[in-house]
């Protein structure tokens, strides 16, 4: 079993960006604890903050991986090319959210992936990623 991991714009300053939202601890400690819980598979991670980095990584490995978790960060509310790109691929993905977006400005109420992916998991902070990959288990 291959996963990865998408986090999308300003997530890479987790820990530090507006910790009263998205809390205290950093992705790539957390990552870890993942990849503990998950002995049997292999999870891979990647971050960019350009929206054509994140498509070409969808193409990449979207036809070969058992699925992708997304967090698409802002991009979630903005992105029809990041939603073509999910569309384009086999690999089912799972849209994730730290925060509950529901809960926010009503700009954040509008995904334009949640339609094209199999699920959406929000507002569970880090523990978004693990409910994200547990949905991919038998
Ligand atoms: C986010 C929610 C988005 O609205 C926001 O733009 C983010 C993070 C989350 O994980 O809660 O960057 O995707």
């Amino acid at each position: 079993m291959k996963f990865l991991i998408i986090n999308g714009p300003n997530l890479n300053l987790l820990g530090k960006r507006e910790p009263e939202i998205y809390g205290n601890q950093g992705f790539e400690l957390y990552l870890e604890t993942l990849r503990q819980q998950f002995g049997q598979a292999t999870i891979d991670y990647f971050q960019s903050n350009v929206e054509g980095e994140i498509i070409n990584k969808l193409h990449e490995v979207g036809f070969a991986y058992t699925g992708i978790v997304l967090n698409a960060g802002a991009y979630t509310h903005t992105s029809i090319a990041i939603a073509d790109a999910i569309k384009a691929i086999t690999t089912p993905v799972v849209e994730v959210h730290l925060s509950n977006v529901f809960a926010r400005e009503s700009y954040r109420h509008e995904s334009f992936l949640t339609p094209v992916c199999k699920g959406c998991i929000s507002g569970f902070g880090l523990k978004s990623y693990q409910l994200a990959l547990q949905s991919f288990l038998p």
